[in-house]
């Protein structure tokens, strides 16, 4: 009589820790994957994006692991906001030295106005991205995208060495993935 139950319970028992066990390991399976389908997505589908940098970018951020796409793309705008933000400020050390030739000083002027100029539409792609206004959030990121080589022109256009060139690589990295998952919502 007694042992139809306690067989029962024990069996009860065995499949809610296996199902415990094979949940968790899906949830954390989950967690690991999102970044790097997305990064991998990313990576072939722009030959410009490149897949550690993406992976190492995204998973600085503790809040990617539980974020959707639309998530992500939010993450990787912000990422490059904060990025050319950092563009900016060396740039303004990089204007305080004494002696400068005055074509280096103009390029350094127009790098300034660059990064600010992709700091406000990359602050604007989040809103819109929050907003479900994927198309024109690409329209914003995009002019961030470009900001970096048109910074990087006007020194070759002088035959100067780029002293961002680190600066301009890594924003144009952050701002490519951020258009290439914004570009994948909608
Ligand atoms: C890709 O990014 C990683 C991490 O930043 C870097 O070490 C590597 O050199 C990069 N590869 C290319 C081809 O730029």
């Amino acid at each position: 009589m007694t042992r139809v139950p306690s067989v029962f319970l024990f069996l009860l028992l065995v499949f809610l820790i296996v199902l415990h066990q094979s949940m968790a390991a899906a949830h954390h399976h989950h967690h690991h994957s999102i970044v790097s389908e997305t990064c991998k997505h990313s990576a072939n589908g722009d030959p410009n994006v490149n897949y550690t940098f993406c992976v190492e970018s995204l998973q600085s951020v503790s809040k990617s692991k539980h974020a959707d796409l639309r998530g992500l793309a939010i993450i990787a705008a912000r990422l490059a906001k904060a990025d050319a933000k950092h563009a900016k400020s060396r740039v303004k050390t990089l204007l305080k030295a004494k002696k400068m030739s005055r074509y280096r000083k103009s390029c350094l002027q127009t790098c300034r106005e660059l990064y600010s100029d992709a700091m406000a539409s990359l602050r604007d792609s989040v809103k819109l991205i929050k907003a479900g206004r994927y198309g024109d959030a690409n329209v914003y990121i995009s002019s961030a995208v470009d900001a970096p080589g048109e910074c990087e022109d006007s020194f070759k256009e002088g035959s100067i060495k780029s002293p961002l060139v680190k600066e301009n690589h890594d924003l144009f990295q952050l701002a490519v993935i951020a258009l290439s998952i914004t570009s994948r919502l909608g």
